[in-house]
């Protein structure tokens, strides 16, 4: 099917069919879409409207939002993934906005709503209206202005720029996306991407329930990056992601420079996390970044108390902890790491930390609330089984709140990594056997490729 055509072909039906002045890039309870015809946003950037599955059931009709302006169907949002419409032989399947504001999706032929907008709306009325902005955001406003429904705020594989992926502190509730199953077929595939519920400080990348990769824990900073790709020597996309955390939420956002090339994140049906941006001289997407390049990098593939070393290039590899050995040296010297490693000695209770700075902390921490970094250590300190700590003061990226981020580690550590200098890193304090714990000082020689990293 051409696409590009059968836009062109509805934004002309749309102007033949609607009385005058009334704009094409939105629904009013009194005009109902149905296959064949489009809404365009005002900017001609995104339009809303039925497509066909190229799947394995070609006759599933879902409704989504795609590029206007791109000729490749690129879709960034879909509303029923789980249930598909049809065409049926005497009706076709409508999306209607209601008087009490809501978009309903029922199919054809017995009308079933298949899909539908829960919101609240107090009063009814006939001026409520659902518009499509040229960001790729379809939003439901009540007659006074009132946003009460937005698009941005249900996510399927695609994050936008300017859409909020965000966790809710009092629900524990977060955006995920969630991939396709097909590269025709929007019904969810198994891979995931949000924010891990258990800590609210981390992202993970998932298939199924299995941790695929993961971020390192939050560390303070209000601006992660603000990362420029130079396209072409007169143009740049600047990517601002910024990680906003206030008393009721904590969101990620990424934003783009005007007149940048259309850019996205999605998360591929193949479990990719991509960073794309559509080149209109060549007319394809260019991925510019993808989670995660190493494989060294994938959950728990250096096994317990290994860590993946970014730091040697090109190919990061992986090391055991200063005071460890490969729990199968033979294996781990042919590559095959997910034994990880144990410790040369025994610890004693007494035993102190050596600091590693430039880290990505393990996964399965506890986090202690509200101490100095002196009460961390000690917090650690006098639990015997606590391996590792890791302190940060968030106080600065903040707005009026005191909020300091202790991570305690009873047990093995699992996905840890090594990034260098790096505005994610963090010190991680780890218990080592010959470590004089009032002192600090070390009774044990240490590797050579540790040295550069103590922080004393
Ligand atoms: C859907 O079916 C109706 C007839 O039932 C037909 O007129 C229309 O062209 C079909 N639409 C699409 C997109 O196939
Ligand atoms: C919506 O409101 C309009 C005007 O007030 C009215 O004509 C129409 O019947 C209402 N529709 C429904 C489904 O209640
Ligand atoms: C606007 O309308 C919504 C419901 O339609 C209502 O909840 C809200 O209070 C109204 N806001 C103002 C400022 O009148
Ligand atoms: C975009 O496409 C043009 C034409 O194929 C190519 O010369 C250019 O290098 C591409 N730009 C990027 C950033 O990939
Ligand atoms: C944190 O602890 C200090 C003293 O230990 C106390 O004064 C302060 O109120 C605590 N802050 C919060 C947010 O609990
Ligand atoms: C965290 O940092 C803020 C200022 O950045 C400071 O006022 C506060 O005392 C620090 N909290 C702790 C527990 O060190
Ligand atoms: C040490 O920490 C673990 C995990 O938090 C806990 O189960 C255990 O009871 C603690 N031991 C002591 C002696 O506090």
């Amino acid at each position: 099917m051409d696409w590009s055509s059968l836009t062109c072909s509805a934004a002309v039906l749309i102007i033949l069919l609607l009385p005058l002045g009334a704009s094409d890039d939105r629904l009013v309870p009194s005009k109902p879409l149905s296959p064949g015809i489009t809404v365009v946003s005002d900017g001609g950037d995104f339009a809303l409207g039925f497509f066909f599955s190229s799947g394995s059931t070609p006759s599933n009709l879902y409704l989504g939002i795609w590029y206007s302006s791109i000729p490749e169907l690129t879709v960034v949002w879909v509303a029923n993934r789980g249930t598909p419409v049809t065409n049926g032989t005497s009706s076709a399947p409508i999306l209607t906005l209601t008087n009490a504001s809501n978009l309903v999706l029922s199919d054809s032929d017995g009308g079933q709503v298949v899909w539908m907008t829960n919101v609240g709306a107090a009063s009814s009325s006939s001026s409520t209206e659902a518009v499509l902005l040229n960001t790729g955001n379809l939003i439901i406003r009540s007659p006074n202005g009132t946003m009460l429904w937005q698009s941005f705020d249900h996510p399927t594989d695609t994050f936008l720029p300017g859409m909020k992926m965000r966790i809710r502190y009092r629900t524990r509730a977060g955006e995920r996306l969630v991939s396709w199953k097909d590269a025709g077929d929007p019904s969810p595939g198994s891979f995931s991407y949000g924010c891990d519920p258990a800590t609210s400080i981390q992202m993970f990348l998932w298939d199924g329930s299995r941790p695929v990769y993961r971020s390192t824990p939050w560390t303070g900073f209000r601006v992660k990056s603000e990362d420029e790709y130079l396209l072409t020597k007169t143009s740049a996309i600047i990517i601002n992601l910024a990680f906003v955390n206030n008393d009721e939420e904590s969101y990620t956002m990424f934003t783009v420079s005007d007149g940048a090339w259309h850019t996205r994140f999605v998360l591929t049906y193949s479990g990719k996390l991509q960073f794309q941006s559509w080149n209109s001289s060549s007319s394809t997407w260019v991925v510019f970044g993808q989670w995660s390049p190493h494989e060294c990098n994938r959950y728990g593939y250096c096994g317990p108390n290994g860590y993946c070393d970014e730091t040697v290039l090109p190919i990061p590899t992986c090391k055991c902890f200063d005071g460890f050995k490969p729990t199968r040296t033979e294996e781990w010297d042919n590559g095959e790491f997910w034994k990880g490693c144990q410790r040369k000695e025994a610890l004693r209770c007494s035993d102190g930390f050596v600091p590693l700075s430039g880290m990505k902390p393990p996964d399965r921490f506890a986090i202690v609330g509200n101490t100095s970094l002196r009460e961390c250590a000690a917090a650690c300190g006098r639990n015997c089984s606590c391996m590792a700590y890791a302190y940060a003061n968030l106080s600065s990226s903040i707005e009026n709140r005191d909020l300091t981020r202790c991570l305690v580690w009873v047990g093995e550590l699992v996905d840890t990594g090594r990034l260098g200098a790096s505005t994610a890193s963090d010190t991680l304090y780890l218990r080592l056997a010959g470590l004089d714990a009032a002192t600090g000082t070390k009774s044990l020689p240490l590797l050579s490729h540790y040295a550069s990293v103590y922080d004393i």
